[in-house]
């Protein structure tokens, strides 16, 4: 896969300060763990929109499947004029599907880590829509404490598909939920996708694709760190590895040496013994109760709950918990 390197801007200078910081820290930690956000360069972004198309990765398209049959009624407990907000926005793909059926949008807000990947999305998005306003945000979604000014006075409707509330552990997936309900104000709402929990062998299969694309996207960190950090990893001495843990209700996902040996990153020496791994995503399933709960910890409550007929995937229209009723 090819991606054009440009000059580096001052915004991709503190990114990179960042993952120099949290790379460290995380292989200096034990056990040792990269945080996944930093899966997400340009390169990553296009591999995760390949993963979304292999036949074994069922999220994407029951995702895709149950947001088609609801749009209607998802823009109807919207309400017209509201602004869309979306946390971890990637390609924009799905949201086409809110984009066509929400009424009078005031404006589009996709947020993601990805700055090159958010950009060229947001220009295809401008192309296409023309009279939709565009107001990406370039930011952690974790670390996050306001929204563009161009949307007050719109009720804002968050939108947090992909189940990428399953990359955060369940104390962040609140934490998340929390901040989001400060962002989007005590009239706002939030479209949740949550993969549910299922047999072992489909989930298995999701993670561990046919043609090895989730093992790219894994291996791709070592090569961005190779890029940004100075770092020396050969690609060819790791491999990915991704399992359902049934007790955690996860999907765990490292990269695993394949031998003993010696890296350096960002200036310093670290060791591998063979077999060692170093976590880099879960992917947390949930049972339909465990959303109720999830929303409540987070200050939300469920105003609906869409599944698709095998019930392998759930979207959530989630409002604030003091605001029992959804709009209109
Ligand atoms: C699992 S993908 C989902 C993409 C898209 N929303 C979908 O449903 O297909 C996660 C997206 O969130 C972004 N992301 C991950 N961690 C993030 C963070 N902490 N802050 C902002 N964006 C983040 C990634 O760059 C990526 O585009």
């Amino acid at each position: 896969m090819n991606v054009p390197l440009l000059a580096t801007d001052d915004g991709e200078l503190a990114d990179r300060d960042a993952f120099r910081r949290e790379v460290l820290a995380g292989l200096g930690g034990s056990p040792r763990a990269i945080p996944a956000k930093y899966l997400y360069d340009a390169r990553g972004s296009a591999l995760f929109d390949a993963i979304c198309e292999q036949p074994e990765y069922y999220p994407t398209r029951t995702e895709a499947a149950i947001l088609r049959r609801h749009a209607g009624e998802i823009s109807d407990l919207a309400g017209a004029g509201s602004a869309l907000v979306e946390f971890g926005s990637g390609s924009s793909v799905k949201t086409r599907l809110l984009l066509d059926a929400m009424q009078d949008l005031h404006a589009y807000v996709p947020i993601d880590i990805s700055r090159r990947h958010l950009d060229a999305t947001a220009q295809r998005l401008r192309e296409d829509y023309p009279g939709l306003r565009v107001d990406p945000v370039t930011g952690d979604y974790m670390a996050l404490d306001a929204l563009p000014p161009t949307i007050d006075g719109a009720r804002r409707i968050g939108f947090f598909p992909g189940s990428t509330i399953g990359n955060l552990r369940p104390e962040e997936a609140v934490a998340f939920l929390r901040r989001a309900r400060r962002l989007l104000r005590a009239d706002g709402a939030l479209v949740l996708g949550v993969d549910l929990k299922k047999d072992t062998q489909r989930l298995h299969a999701a993670y561990n694709d046919a043609a090895g694309i989730t093992a790219q996207f894994t291996l791709n960190l070592l090569r961005r760190m190779n890029r940004e950090l100075e770092a020396n990893f050969d690609l060819s001495a790791f491999a990915h590895e991704a399992f359902y843990d049934e007790p955690a209700g996860r999907i765990e996902i490292y990269f695993r040496s394949l031998r003993n040996q010696t890296v350096m990153v960002a200036g310093r020496r670290y060791t591998f013994i063979e077999g060692e791994r170093v976590h880099t995503e879960y992917s947390y399933k949930y049972a339909e109760a465990d959303i109720a709960e999830l929303a409540r910890l987070g200050g939300f409550s469920i105003a609906h709950i869409w599944t698709d007929p095998a019930r392998l995937f759930a979207v959530a229209f989630l409002t604030q918990a003091q605001n029992e009723k959804a709009r209109p």
